[in-house]
């Protein structure tokens, strides 16, 4: 096989909101698994969370949250490089350079900025616009070779791209254009109240999204109220979206096929079937959170892995950046 542990590989999620079972399945287990794959940077993006408007005590607490939730859930510090983006100011300082080859209209195009701006007609703010760039900064950064992206990412990822290639043209080979790491497409877990519609951390119905942070009885009472249909059939269907949607969330939970957990619940009740899910989910939350809650509990660990990770960062995003400046003309003394 391929050694690929030299390969960089680059990601951030942002500490806004509570995540969802949805995102432990399509997010957060897959930084687990390539941590070992790949030399991998893996960031808190505080400085992209607050192009829409957070509460600033929220958004500290939320970003330790996030970090310990990540090690609770098998993100190795001392196998990856966890840091919080705005512990490194080379992001901002990329992003200022690049802005100056990126255009107004290209930005103005882009489909999250367009949907947001929608959404928070309020609050068009210059960072909302800029979000991009600073994505592009991020990456560019580490001369990541790879990026793992979900669909709603893809668009930005393109962008980081062009950005390199401009840049590489304009002023000689200074970065290393990165490529869309594609995820095996697990399956997309829905709405348990209606599963056309995707799992969001942002639903208005409380009882339509699970969350990592949902206590035992919180989990089991959302099970109990998942929509599912009238036929009593537990297989998994086009035509039957709520109850295929409880098969994927036991199979993922489970470790299991989808097929697998079919044949588990062959000829049992509705019931009885969401209230497996409900345990099962539960079951894998326990000690996920036990442990973030110990690790909130230990702020002296946490700061210490998040300044390594800190430094360990700015060692390598400081490189590029003096190339970066070199290149672009900028006094650096002799
Ligand atoms: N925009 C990404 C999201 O909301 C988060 C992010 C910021 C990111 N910088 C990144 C993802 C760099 C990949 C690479 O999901």
């Amino acid at each position: 096989m391929e050694d690929t542990t030299q390969k960089i590989l680059y990601s951030a999620v942002q500490p806004s909101g509570n995540l969802t079972i949805g995102n432990y399945i399509g997010a957060i287990r897959n930084w687990v698994g390539l941590q070992h794959a790949f030399t991998c940077f893996y960031a808190i993006a505080d400085m992209h969370a607050i192009t829409v408007k957070q509460e600033p005590a929220l958004l500290r607490r939320r970003t330790l949250e996030l970090a310990a939730l990540y090690i609770a859930c098998g993100v190795d510090p001392e196998q990856c490089t966890l840091y919080v983006q705005s512990n490194v100011s080379a992001h901002a300082e990329l992003a200022w350079v690049l802005n100056t080859i990126t255009y107004v209209g290209e930005m103005e195009r882009m489909t999250q900025f367009k949907d947001k701006a929608a959404r928070h007609a309020e609050n068009i703010n210059m960072g909302l616009m800029d979000y991009p760039v600073l994505m592009a900064a991020d990456i560019l950064l580490y001369q990541a070779h790879l990026v793992p992206v979900g669909m709603d990412q893809r668009q930005h990822l393109e962008i980081a791209r062009d950005i390199a290639i401009r840049f590489n043209n304009r002023y000689g080979e200074t970065f290393r254009v990165p490529e869309g790491y594609i995820l095996k497409e697990g399956a997309k877990i829905t709405s348990l109240q209606d599963p056309l519609r995707k799992m969001s951390k942002s639903d208005e119905n409380p009882n339509a999204s699970v969350f990592l942070s949902d206590d035992r009885d919180t989990v089991m009472r959302k099970f109990k109220r998942a929509v599912t249909d009238s036929d009593n059939r537990i297989v998994a269907s086009e035509d039957k979206p709520g109850v295929t949607n409880l098969l994927n969330i036991y199979a993922a939970f489970k470790g299991c096929t989808v097929a697998e957990a079919e044949k588990t619940f062959e000829g049992r009740g509705y019931g009885e079937f969401k209230l497996a899910v409900g345990e099962t989910v539960a079951d894998a939350l326990a000690p996920v959170q036990a442990e973030q809650k110990r690790l909130l509990a230990d702020k002296g660990y946490l700061a210490e892995v998040l300044k390594r990770g800190a430094e360990e960062a700015f060692r390598a995003a400081r490189k590029t950046l003096s190339k970066v400046y070199r290149k672009v003309g900028f006094y650096r003394g002799e």
